[in-house]
């Protein structure tokens, strides 16, 4: 069966482990399940880290990666997403793709699943998730604070596509949640719900950022003002008030807690420059780990579909 990659959720708690395990393995034991093999690697929109941790990724395990910008390939204007598929899957051995909407990633699994020769499809970030970036940070967590069943994760900020997928994987960790968010901003009651069915972790949400950190292990946010959003700049800065990760937030939080942000970051607006620079700041070992999550992930979903080519 073809494994795709386009939420956390995708995943069993035993496969997420299985993934996180393989990402902190040596490089080799992963073996090199993409020799002679190609990865398409198309994005919407701009990336630093998503792209630079996918294309060392592919090398790493023998392929080689293929960078198109959305533009070029036309999704829906050009040619329809599901020709664009399934075209890639006759040259590549993987599709990945940083998509507005995350209907375009499901899309491309809805062809690949109708298609004998159906590849992976990854989500390298939808208006709805960012898979990747989660296994990133329950891998930085994992290395930071040991075993994460029961401990605590607080996201402060936008309930949007990182606090989603961090929200899903630290909950099917066994961890819990705590979301601070402005309201206008945060998770619906549905989307409450959903995460609540989801692992043994429990979770909350206020629009305090103190109450959230309260001795929490890992304080993490993301940027007020995602990609696509850049008109609504000024009122979400005004919305978002308050909601800085500053000195006064970490003191609340447990004396060995780590500060997680996905990057890019703007200093002085989500976090300020002494917290996202200061001691307790995980940043760039969770950057680091996009390219080691990136690797396990991608050897993970291949090796279930090469028949366990990946030991
Ligand atoms: N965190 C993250 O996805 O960064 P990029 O947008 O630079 O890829
Ligand atoms: N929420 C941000 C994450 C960037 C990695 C965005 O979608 O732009």
């Amino acid at each position: 069966m073809t494994r795709h990659l386009l939420d956390v959720t995708d995943f069993s708690v035993d496969e997420i482990n299985a993934i996180l395990d393989m990402a902190d393995a040596p490089v080799e034991s992963l073996g090199t399940p993409l020799a002679g093999k190609g990865a398409s690697l198309i994005f919407e929109k701009p990336s630093n880290r998503t792209r630079h941790s996918m294309e060392m990724a592919v090398v790493q395990l023998g392929g080689h990666p293929i960078y198109t910008r959305g533009e070029e390939v036309g999704f829906d204007t050009r040619e329809p997403v599901e020709d664009v598929a399934r075209i890639m899957a006759g040259y590549h051995a993987v599709i990945a793709a940083r998509v507005f909407e995350h209907s375009t990633v499901e899309r491309m699994v809805a062809a690949m699943d109708a298609d004998g020769t159906a590849v992976p499809i990854v989500n390298m970030l939808s208006d709805w998730s960012h898979p990747l970036q989660a296994f990133a940070d329950a891998l930085t967590m994992r290395q930071r604070l040991g075993p994460l069943v029961g401990r605590t994760v607080a996201y402060i900020g936008d309930y949007a596509n990182v606090a989603r997928s961090l929200a899903e994987i630290s909950l099917l960790l066994g961890m819990n949640v705590r979301l601070a968010c402005p309201t206008g901003f945060d998770a619906d009651e549905v989307e409450l719900e959903r995460l609540a069915m989801i692992g043994h972790g429990d979770i909350i949400q206020t629009t305090r950022p103190h109450e959230a950190a309260e001795g929490a292990h890992a304080v993490h946010t993301d940027t007020w003002v995602s990609m696509g959003q850049e008109r609504e700049k000024e009122a979400r800065r005004r919305a978002f008030e308050g909601f800085a990760v500053d000195d006064s937030v970490m003191a609340g939080a447990a004396s060995e807690a780590i500060f997680m942000h996905c990057l890019p970051a703007y200093r002085e607006f989500e976090v300020t420059g002494d917290v996202i620079d200061g001691p307790q700041s995980a940043v760039f070992q969770q950057g680091h780990n996009r390219m080691h999550a990136a690797r396990a992930a991608l050897a993970f979903v291949l090796g279930d579909q090469t028949h366990g080519a990946v030991q």
